[in-house]
């Protein structure tokens, strides 16, 4: 049996579907999410400096920052919310039915983004009626953006353990292994895809000032231009450095070409979100609104592919043949053929069995995965099976820089098969 906690196998219909499903929400989650965040934090801080300097172009730009990334309620309720559950529903089925992540860990999420939405539209009716905010609603909305930070950052954690299955057992017996470099920077790179996107709506005022005849304010037009561009430039000049970090943490097992080419497209559009904001003659006139934030929602797209793209890698090896039913005909086949032979080929394809269907979720024979290489360590036994074997039937603790390896769930004869195909694979150790 494969150990509990091992993604179990999913017919590739399924799984297309899923992945599908997955990528769909996420593509309306997380704009919107990234915007509320990105634009609450800019009209709180607004709000904040507008109240020092008694600016009331600030005040202005505050109220209408947050009025523009919470306008609409029902959208924001169907695209930022509801998605939720489905992008849930998905991650759970691909990781396994039998729920790897406890469930608290979903829900946790799902309650910050309630309560962010809830204090986030006081604070925004409080800025309707007046500019200067009594502290309650402004406190109100400096609590709502934290709640709707945590549950991005919740969410990005659980998103990070689907680029790296063969964490799963780990995650099962200790929540700390959820942390991973990979979902640090991706939510670096989310908060910077949404500060960008924020920077681009921003931007978008100029026109909508222009268009109400007769209430056109030049300083509220340059105080708006100047937020909007930085906002904008330092999206544009953060997002290719953390694409960058993003391949580079991603595991292994995640990495194809494609993933590749989709992330070099980002710092293509950044390019050129770049080059509208500062290279384009007439700047003054310019209303680049619509352009930059396009750009943006299209690294998003690539971003969230790529993502995708990086899932499907990942479970490449795994929703092929494995799952308990496979795990069972080793054993019996163990039975047929182990009697009457020991080292011979039919005990090798056994032990590749093995390999393939427990072992593989976290080693590679050239790479680190989440254990380490085999043809590293492999060697170290010297042709000693009894002594390997004792290692894989009762692992203990050897190299600091690795997490322990747990036990895994298989039988006396099949540590036997697969220790000789270990020895088999790495013979002289090179
Ligand atoms: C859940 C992940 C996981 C699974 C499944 C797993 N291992 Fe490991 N393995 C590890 C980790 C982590 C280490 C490093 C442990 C250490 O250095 O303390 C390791 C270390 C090893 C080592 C090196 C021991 C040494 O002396 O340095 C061998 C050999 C090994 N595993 C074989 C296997 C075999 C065979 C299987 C399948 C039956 C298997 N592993 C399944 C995670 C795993």
């Amino acid at each position: 049996m494969a150990p509990p906690g091992t993604p179990q196998a999913l017919s590739p219909d399924t799984f297309l579907v899923l992945r599908f499903l997955l990528t769909a929400s996420l593509l309306f989650c997380l704009p919107l999410l990234g915007i509320v965040i990105a634009g609450s934090a800019a009209s709180l801080i607004l709000n904040v400096s507008g109240r020092e300097n008694r600016d009331d172009r600030s005040l202005r730009l505050s109220r209408e920052s947050i009025e523009a990334v919470t306008g609409n309620r029902w959208v924001l309720l169907l695209f930022g919310i509801l998605p939720y559950p489905a992008i849930v529903y998905s991650c759970q089925r691909i990781l396994g039915g039998q729920s790897p992540l406890p469930a608290f860990a979903w829900v946790v999420p799902f309650g910050a983004l309630l309560a962010g939405c809830l204090l986030l539209s006081l604070y925004r009716s409080a800025i309707q009626k007046t500019a200067e905010l009594p502290p309650a609603p402004f406190r109100a909305g400096a609590a709502g953006l934290l709640a709707m930070v945590s549950a991005a950052g919740l969410l990005f954690l659980l998103l990070g353990a689907l680029v790296n299955p063969a964490k799963l057992p780990l995650i099962r017996s200790n929540l700390v292994f959820l942390l991973s470099w990979n979902s640090l920077v991706g939510f670096l790179l989310f908060l910077a895809l949404s500060f960008g996107l924020t920077g681009g709506i921003i931007l978008r005022f100029l026109a909508r000032a222009n268009a109400k005849a007769g209430g056109r304010d030049p300083d509220y037009e340059t105080r708006v231009r100047a937020a909007g561009t930085t906002l904008s430039l330092i999206g544009a000049l953060a997002v290719p450095a953390l694409v960058v970090l993003d391949l580079i943490s991603l595991p292994a097992t995640g990495m194809s070409t494609e993933v590749f080419i989709m992330a070099a497209s980002v710092p293509i559009l950044a390019l050129a979100v770049f080059a509208l904001l500062c290279l384009l003659p007439g700047k003054e006139e310019s209303r680049p609104g619509d352009r930059v934030s396009a750009l943006f929602v299209l690294m998003f797209l690539a971003v969230i592919l790529c993502y995708q793209t990086a899932v499907a890698n990942a479970f490449q090896g795994i929703s092929a043949p494995p799952g308990p039913l496979a795990a069972e005909t080793v054993s019996k086949e163990g039975k047929a053929a182990g009697k009457t032979a020991s080292g011979d080929a039919a005990a090798l394809e056994k032990g590749k069995k093995v390999f393939d269907t427990v072992c593989s979720v976290c080693h590679r024979f050239d790479a680190k995965v989440v254990g380490p290489p085999l043809n590293e360590v492999v060697p170290k036994y010297k042709g000693d099976v009894a002594k390997l074997k004792t290692f894989i039937g009762n692992p203990v603790k050897v190299n600091p820089a690795y997490p322990a390896m747990p036990k895994p769930a298989i039988k006396e004869d099949e540590v036997d098969a697969v220790a000789r195909y270990l020895l088999s694979k790495v013979k002289t150790g090179k």
